[in-house]
Parts: C-alpha cells; structure tokens; sequence
C-alpha cells in the first residue's frame, strides 16, 4: 500500500475516534468539602448531548439533576446546599455510560477540610486547608486515618511528592471550633508518558480541575481509542490490500491477452501505475 493511502487511513481513524468522547465530572469549587447553604457547580466537561449529572446520597438513587438541581444541558447547580445533598456524584449518559465520580461532604458543622475532589498524581505536592466558616483558617490539627500527624498554625497543611502511601482519610480540628468531616485522598500513578514534570498545588478557591487527573484521563482516552479502532483499521487495510491484488491480477491477465508479444513488460509497469491511482481514488472517501 502506498504511504499516501496509509497516511489518510490513519488521518480518518483518528477523527473517528475523536467522536466518541468519555465524558468528565467537574465540580465549583473545587473541594471535597463546601459549608451547608454554599453553591456547588457540577458540570459534565467533554460531553455531547444527553450526558447528565446523577448522584446517589442517603437518600437519593441514581438520581437525575432535575430531582435535586438546577439543570442546564449537561450542567448542574445545586444553590444552596443542604447536608443531604452529601453523595457521590457522576455523569451519564442516555446508553448508560459513566464518568468519573466525585464525592462531595455538606458539612452542617463549623470546620471544613478542603482537599482536591479527584486524584492527584504520584510526585505531586498537595495542599489540605483547614477552614471555619467566618475567620481566616486558623490554627489546625490535621489528622490522617484517625491518627494526629501534624499541626500548622496557619490551617494550611502541604504533602510534597505524595506517593500511594500517602492515601487515606483526612480530617482536621481546630480548637474551640470542633472538627471536620472526613475524605478520602487518592493519588493515581504517574503515567511514563509524560514528558515535563507537572506540579499541581490545591489552592482551593481558584483552581478548577488540577492537572495531573487530565493528563492521566488523555492517556486512558488513547488507549481505549486505540482498542476501539485497532479492528476497524485492520479490517480497512486488509481489504484494501485484497482489493489491490485483485484489480493487479485481473489487469495483468488481460495486458498479456493483448500485448502478447514484446510489449509486455511495458504495459505491466503503465497497468501497475493504473491500478495505483485507482487505488488512491478509491480512498479519497
Ligand atoms: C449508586 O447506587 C446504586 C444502587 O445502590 C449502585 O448500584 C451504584 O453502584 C452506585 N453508584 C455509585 C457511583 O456509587
Ligand atoms: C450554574 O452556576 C454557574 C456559576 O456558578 C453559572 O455560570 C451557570 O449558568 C449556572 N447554571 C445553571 C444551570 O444554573
């Protein structure tokens, strides 16, 4: 097959592979945690039409964005929070399927612990804010897994190049406050892909969706793009390749009917130029 043909294969695989996009779950602010009464954002990104935002709480059940939000396209604002609104959330699609799922803590309480809402990447370093509801963030303990593992005087508490060790449940208690609910940190493994090094810091209130979950989230995109078309693309230049020897078989049989004698040889070369632009044409689909 020439390299032209072959380029256009793969140029058509890829765009085909473009339209079925897996949709992602991202939520404002950006934080495990928010105070009752607070405005939380949810929004499917990378999502065609009839993906919507569903959740299951204590007492909800799959439910869909109208039953508890404010829906708009694959979009969905809850204004004022309530503690049941506490759950895991995801998109959906109308084929049934999913995206990511975040899990969001309402806390009726006076003390929040604000940790990134999806994982962060190995190597990274990953800031928890301990947060009341009217002050500045105060002096906190942060606790990991039930057990005290540091105290900063300015509720801020840094993780650098966290590893999966460092997975686990984190709460924090400031004094005379009371304590935070807990959540869940998971750190995924780096993908060997990446070329530059990527650092991802939780400041909570201004960033949106951290970095490191995206690129790991691109690389799992490629490769279920690859198994998807990896068939179709075979199938594609086993045919074509059938096709060629055919149309060079059948025109070479009749080249030497009508040429029987010395120009054989050079109505084989014009036949193998014939047979190759119509090969090219044929594929200009
Ligand atoms: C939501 O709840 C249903 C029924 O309990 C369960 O099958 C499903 O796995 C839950 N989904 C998530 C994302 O937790
Ligand atoms: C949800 O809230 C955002 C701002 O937080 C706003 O831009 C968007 O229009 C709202 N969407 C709906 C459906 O109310």
């Amino acid at each position: 097959m020439d390299p032209t043909s072959l380029q256009r294969l793969v140029f058509l695989t890829s765009l085909l592979s473009c339209s079925t996009n897996q949709a992602r779950l991202t939520v404002t602010p950006s934080s495990s945690q928010v105070f009752r009464d607070e405005r939380v954002s949810l929004r499917c990104e990378d999502a065609s039409d009839g993906w919507t935002v569903r959740r299951n709480t204590s007492i909800d059940n799959r439910a869909e964005c109208e039953d508890w939000g404010r829906s708009a396209g694959s979009s969905c604002n809850i204004s004022s929070s309530n503690t049941l609104d506490s759950g895991v959330y995801w998109c959906e699609s109308t084929e049934g399927s999913t995206s990511n799922t975040i899990t969001i803590t309402v806390s009726g309480g006076s003390v929040i612990l604000q940790s990134p809402v999806l994982p962060v990447m190995e190597g990274d370093d990953v800031t928890l804010t301990c947060r009341t509801k009217m002050a500045d963030p105060p002096s906190a303990d942060f606790y990991k897994d039930g057990v005290l593992i540091r105290t900063e005087s300015d509720g801020h508490m840094t993780l650098l190049h966290v590893s999966r060790s460092d997975e686990g449940l984190y709460k924090c208690s400031v004094q005379s406050k009371g304590e935070s609910p807990e959540s869940r940190l998971s750190v995924s493994e780096k993908p060997r892909t990446t070329s530059s090094p990527m650092t991802s810091t939780m400041d909570p209130p201004t960033a949106s969706s951290p970095l490191p979950a995206s690129s790991l989230h691109l690389v799992l995109r490629v490769i279920c793009h690859l198994v998807v078309f990896c068939p179709y693309c075979i199938s594609t230049f086993l045919m074509v390749s059938i096709y060629r020897e055919r149309a060079r078989g059948s025109d070479l049989s009749v080249s030497m009917a009508m040429n029987p004698s010395t120009h054989a040889e050079q109505g084989l070369d014009d036949d193998y130029d014939d047979v190759m632009s119509a090969v090219t044409t044929e594929h200009q689909f």
